[in-house]
């Protein structure tokens, strides 16, 4: 997500340093940058920040980058609170004598910063982060140091964190600390660097250790103290980095695509992070709608293009099933057009990875024009359609740099799924427990999603024999077939093969006329209900010399290798969350053939990752 770089050291141009650091980290994205410098004897910390790109900061310098002195520098990617100068990082405590930069969410932000506004702390931004800052301050007397201080604040927040300190209690020094959130530190002579990703600190290093989940560091010019939070000594081994910058940026993946499918169990854990309560229950604090309104709306409309489009298919089976309430899905492009039936007593949710898609926009506006409340759901934090929009619920996938989309997708999904279940919980309809159960089987979505990504030898396999097929149907009934929809877009988009998703009953209507040698029918069978109808669909297709690959659950035989030519498994959750395991190996397929085929996978020819014109 945001970019962080920090420096202690002798270099009388460490300002410039970490800002040419961050530049190798602006292909995430972000949408303010901020610097904070300290120097002995200085009384505060020098903090400057700007919105937009990392030039409006350097066209602001105005000498800091002459000065010298330790510095944290960060490109932020918002999360709580617009972009703007003041939500850009670095944050103060009320002296001015620390600063700090993070990347990650503090959960508990809403109750610490009461206490502390109760207790007199000043808060000049609408972040989760400047809590640290006046919690460290809180802090100083009776931790005795600002080491302590330190400890003593990130022991009270949960959350994901990666944070870099200064003060002017110790000028030469950073304290760093991570938890779910990357940070790495980069091992000079004389000097040390810090950095939310490698890429970073490549010009000046190639040693580095990458801090692990629960790891604080004390770095000074001479050298680095690890330790875990509450103090126990650590020992990481030093990585020394011989990839390429390019590799780098990508993780040491090859494809940001592919390094993108293997962020998804975090993309997951942080749309979900702070949205389940202690009873497994669905809290939605950013929510204004009143409770009576939310359960009040007769009619649930969902507008969106591609991919966010087909989160929306599962939105609304999903919808229908728990809530029982009718739920239309409509292409963006088309809504304003189809005279839509949308009124004040509709819930119209616009789904975009975006924030910026224009028939996406437009459609939202149609809808507050004919008196529907609106609700997003958005990754792009502060981005047209969440500003328009009454309501807006983040997804937390980070920066999307494929255009091909996959962790915005199964955030959306879960963003979904969580709106559903929180509707039901207000609405409290369903028997006791019900909410709560399927909370416990959204949790396990993550480590579920890990699991199918920690052996893709399967799906590589598949994809070397299915390279050169002429044209690929995915099937599937239900919420396969909403499913089968992204598989059959993700296909097309990179491979630039013929690419269509089908309800698996509608194949003998048309689309078996096309089944031959070289055609491909992917078979979703992960619907328990729905197995052996998914059966008699392979059976055609096998009749007519098609290659049939089945996606099912672990331990289902129904659609074993007896019936299809290949299957690739996935674990099992409820019916209904399916769809974000069964999408990932056809992510995984779509990505691997187009790699057999050689094709610009991050960029496909054609396409823009954000489509601003109608
Ligand atoms: C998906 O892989 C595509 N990049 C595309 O279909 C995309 O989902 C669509 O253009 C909508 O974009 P948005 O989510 O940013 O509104």
């Amino acid at each position: 997500m945001c970019g962080i770089t920090g420096y202690v050291g002798g270099r009388a141009n460490s300002v410039r340093l970490t800002l040419d650091s961050l530049k190798r980290l602006e292909y995430r994205g972000y949408d303010s940058a901020g610097v904070a410098v300290v120097k002995p004897g200085e009384a505060q910390v020098t903090v400057l920040k700007k919105k937009g790109k990392l030039g409006n900061l350097e066209a602001a310098l105005d000498g800091l980058d002459r000065s010298g002195g330790t510095v944290i520098a960060h490109t932020r990617w918002a999360t709580h609170g617009r972009p703007n100068d003041v939500n850009a990082h670095p944050h103060s405590d009320c002296s001015g004598r620390i600063a700090l930069i993070h990347n990650g969410i503090i959960e508990n932000y809403i109750g610490l910063k009461q206490t502390l506004t109760e207790a007199g702390h000043i808060f000049k931004s609408d972040t989760d982060t400047e809590v640290l800052a006046h919690l460290i301050e809180s802090h100083l007397n009776s931790a005795g140091s600002l080491e302590g201080a330190v400890r003593a604040a990130l022991s009270e927040v949960t959350g994901a964190y990666a944070i870099c300190v200064v003060s002017t209690e110790e000028p030469d020094t950073i304290y760093a600390a991570k938890t779910a959130s990357p940070l790495i530190i980069g091992l000079g002579e004389g000097e040390n660097f810090l950095a939310s990703d490698i890429p970073a600190v490549m010009g000046y290093t190639r040693n580095v250790l990458v801090l692990e989940d629960g790891d604080f560091a004390k770095i000074t010019p001479e050298g680095v103290t690890l330790t875990t939070l509450s103090g126990h000594p650590l020992n990481r081994e030093v990585f020394h980095v011989t990839w390429d910058v390019s590799t780098a940026q990508k993780g040491g993946y090859p494809h940001f695509m592919i390094k993108e499918i293997y962020d998804q169990p975090q993309a997951i854990r942080d749309t979900l992070r702070g949205r389940i309560t202690e009873t497994h229950g669905v809290a939605f604090p950013e929510l204004t709608l009143p409770t009576s309104k939310l359960v009040d709306f007769n009619r649930i409309v969902i507008v969106a293009c591609g991919t966010a489009y087909n989160a929306g298919l599962v939105g609304k089976n999903f919808y229908e099933h728990l809530l029982r309430r009718p739920v239309e899905v409509q292409v963006a492009s088309e809504f304003r057009y189809n005279d839509p039936i949308v009124d004040a007593q509709t819930l119209a949710i616009i789904i975009s990875q975006s924030g910026e898609t224009a028939d996406t926009l437009a459609a939202l506006r149609e809808a507050k024009i004919k008196g529907a409340t609106t609700l997003a759901v958005v990754n792009v934090v502060g981005s047209s359609i969440a500003r328009e929009a009454d309501e807006v619920l983040y997804t937390y996938a980070g920066p999307e740099i494929c255009v091909a989309s996959t962790k915005a997708y199964v955030t959306q999904l879960i963003g979904l799924y969580l709106l559903g279940l929180y509707i039901a919980q207000e609405e409290n309809k369903l028997g006791p427990g019900v909410v709560a159960a399927y909370v416990e089987q959204l949790q396990n979505l993550p480590e579920q999603v890990a699991e199918i990504l920690t052996d893709t030898s399967a799906v590589q396999d598949a994809a070397k024999q299915l390279a050169s097929s002429s044209s690929f149907f995915f099937l599937g009934r239900g919420f396969d077939y909403a499913a089968a929809q992204e598989g059959a877009l993700k296909l097309k988009e990179v491979s630039y093969i013929h690419a269509e998703a089908y309800a698996a009953g509608e194949l003998k209507h048309g689309p078996l006329a096309l089944v031959e040698p070289g055609v491909t029918v992917v078979c979703l069978a992960t619907q328990s209900a729905l197995y052996d109808k998914i059966q008699s669909s392979v059976k055609e297709v096998k009749a007519r010399d098609g290659t049939a690959l089945g996606i099912v659950k672990i331990g289902d035989e129904g659609l074993n290798e007896n019936f299809v030519d290949m299957v690739l498994r996935v674990p099992s959750t409820h019916d209904t969350f399916m769809p974000v395991l069964a999408i990932i190996p056809m992510q995984l397929l779509a990505y691997y053939i187009a790699s057999e085929l050689g094709r610009e996978i991050d960029q496909p020819r054609n396409l823009a990752k954000s489509v601003t014109v109608e």
